[in-house]
């Protein structure tokens, strides 16, 4: 209802329209219509309220369900949660629907791959997304190739920012990271039963405190942008984008953005460090690289640094 009598004060947002006229509109009386513009007002949207009725003035940079209307019913919005991951993973254990997300305003025990901390500050966007897609587990990478190729088109075509891929789906601008990504799955029997991919956006937060190799979009573009525009083009771009469900064309789209390939790179895992050239990745997104002796190792996982 909250999204509802938000949509209608929206449309039309020079008008005060009358407690009776939303009453009979929505469908509900006059008490509920109040109550849920004194709620909406305690959520930081300004709404003008006098005898005539109420105006909207303004509102919040929230994320709450209701700000994406065409997917309210699958956007699970948290203040604070440890981490989006856990909340995700419960939900796809408990059977939750493919697309369901997982919004938190902060983060209080936000992971990073390798198991690093994301430092999860107000302003920035968490979020993950829960997918089952009907596949074999050698081809979930793909899928976050599919992400990040997507969130460097969205920065590239909706904000003018020259985003880059690192491999494997770090975002980064000037070198610098405005994005990180972190996959966990499930599978029975060869197939997978949930892949939830958690994105971490530096937006309006500066993670330069703990990350001074970082940026943000405000950062880089010197003001303010709404992240509900960014989360929602990004979520609109990927669910198109994965419409396709074995992404066979992802690995040569994400190729146009890499900047890792080319270069020479140190990959440190738990395992072992490589030094060499970057010359390509395969089919499953793992990385070849040529060492210094010339032979060929494929890498499958690990924090890649690219040499200067
Ligand atoms: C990395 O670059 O190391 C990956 C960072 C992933 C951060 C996101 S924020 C939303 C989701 N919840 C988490 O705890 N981590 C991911």
């Amino acid at each position: 209802m909250k999204g509802k009598i938000l949509r209608v004060l929206a449309e039309n947002s020079d008008l005060i329209h009358s407690g009776e006229k939303l009453s009979v509109k929505l469908g509900v009386s006059r008490v509920s219509i109040w109550k849920h513009i004194k709620k909406l007002q305690q959520l930081g949207y300004q709404i003008e309220t006098s005898a005539s009725g109420y105006q909207l003035v303004s509102s919040p940079d929230a994320l709450y369900p209701w700000e994406f209307p065409q997917r309210e019913s699958s956007i699970h919005y948290y203040q604070e949660v440890n981490s989006t991951m856990t909340i995700a993973k419960e939900l796809a254990r408990k059977e939750c629907p493919h697309f369901t997300v997982v919004i938190a305003e902060e983060q209080l025990a936000g992971r990073g791959r390798l198991s690093r901390i994301w430092h999860s500050a107000g302003g920035g966007l968490y979020f993950t997304i829960v997918l089952r897609p009907q596949i074999p587990p050698n081809l979930v990478s793909r899928y976050g190739f599919a992400a990040s190729l997507v969130l460097a088109r969205t920065m590239q075509k909706h904000f003018g920012i020259d985003a880059q891929v690192k491999w494997p789906n770090d975002i980064l601008v000037n070198e610098k990271k405005l994005c990180g990504m972190l996959s966990e799955m499930e599978a029975v029997d060869e197939q997978v039963s949930f892949l939830n991919i958690g994105i971490g956006i530096n937006v309006n937060n500066d993670p330069t405190h703990h990350e001074p190799n970082a940026t943000s979009i405000r950062a880089l573009l010197g003001e303010t942008v709404p992240r509900k525009k960014v989360l929602n083009l990004f979520l609109d771009a990927f669910e198109e984008e994965i419409s396709q469900v074995t992404l066979d064309h992802v690995l040569f789209e994400w190729k146009k953005y890499a900047i890792t390939l080319g270069r020479e790179v140190t990959i440190i895992s738990t395992k072992d460090t490589l030094q060499g050239k970057a010359v390509d990745i395969d089919d499953t997104g793992a990385l070849i690289l040529e060492l210094k002796d010339g032979t060929v190792e494929t890498v499958y996982y690990g924090d890649c640094f690219h040499q200067p």
